[in-house]
């Protein structure tokens, strides 16, 4: 059989294949490029910028948890102008698109940052973050409440000509609520899932580890319950996914894929194994090879039976 394609699009951002990384556990790229070549990926997302630059939250941070960690880094970035000053350039090295994860604690905030890097070029899209459960303002906050979901949705998408894709939380009563208001609001493309928020306690000092109490939970454990929630969007509203949460292996990601995702993103498999998305890149293309499939899209919601 001649080799499969591979190539998927999200929203408006081609990518020679479906595997990207999620934000926040592959830096802003170069970190990574001693162990894999970048330009393999499908594309790269790198790590939450803000309008300002933020520390992040008090120490511990993370916490191993079974087949998992908890993290409650708190958005620490450079802040958007450096990461134009500093990062873009590089990003216009790549040869594969860039789309850079965006966070505010206003509506305002998601629109200047968004309008910034749009102007500053090198990039192929934008991950709108209104799921991250570790800052006091914005994040989940927005995430949670369709109606602030849409707005900030909004304010991004006439700020931006970007391709723009709506990074939704697991922390809801219903996925597709959300999903909806910001497919309605002019979203291209849906990220899912962020983290669970969660919480460890020392027994010995008898505190919270975590020096913000609660973090949000990755990993292996959240697969099912991201599985899950790819699998209710796919079904409620049109737009291309990229599917995230605990994939570690090819298998994994094609279940995300026969559960609706477009794409998928590998998180924190890549503490782990830093190749993590080579092979998974490599996985899925035997998958096809070995199936028979000439074009990975053919598999997108095919467990859905239609
Ligand atoms: O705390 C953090 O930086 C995590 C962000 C997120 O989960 O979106």
């Amino acid at each position: 059989m001649n080799k499969p394609n591979l190539a998927v699009n999200i929203g408006g951002v081609d990518m020679q294949n479906p595997v990207t990384t999620a934000s926040g556990t592959f830096g802003f790229g170069p970190e990574y490029s001693r162990y894999i070549d970048i330009n393999e990926l499908g594309a790269v997302v790198v790590k939450g910028t803000t309008l300002h630059p933020r520390e992040g939250n008090a120490t511990p941070r993370i916490v191993e948890t079974p087949s998992g960690i908890l993290n409650s880094i708190g958005l620490q970035n450079p802040g958007v102008d450096y990461v134009i000053e500093h990062y873009v350039p590089y990003f216009k090295t790549l040869r594969v698109p860039v789309i850079v994860n965006i966070s505010g604690d206003t509506v305002e905030d998601y629109a200047k940052v968004a309008e910034k890097l749009d102007a500053a070029g090198g990039i192929a899209g934008l991950e709108v973050n209104i799921s991250c459960p570790n800052v006091k303002k914005g994040g989940m906050a927005f995430g949670s409440d369709p109606a602030m979901a849409a707005e900030v949705t909004a304010a991004v998408k006439s700020a931006a000509k970007l391709p723009v894709v709506v990074k939704l939380s697991p922390n809801v009563t219903d996925i597709t609520a959300v999903a909806e208001a910001v497919a309605e609001a002019g979203a291209d493309g849906l990220s899912l899932i962020n983290t669970l928020l969660g919480m460890a306690i020392d027994i010995n000092s008898r505190r919270p580890i975590l020096g913000s109490v609660m973090g949000g939970l990755s990993g292996p454990a959240v697969k099912p319950v991201a599985v899950r929630a790819v699998w209710q969007v796919y079904k409620a509203v049109q737009l291309p996914i990229i599917g995230m949460g605990g994939i570690s292996t090819a298998e994994d990601a094609l279940e995300f894929i026969l559960a609706g995702a477009s794409a998928v993103a590998v998180g924190t498999a890549n503490f782990v194994n830093p190749r993590a998305t080579m092979d998974i890149i490599a996985g899925i293309e035997r998958y096809l090879i070995d199936n028979g499939v000439k074009d990975v899209n053919e598999l997108v919601g095919a467990a859905h039976g239609n």
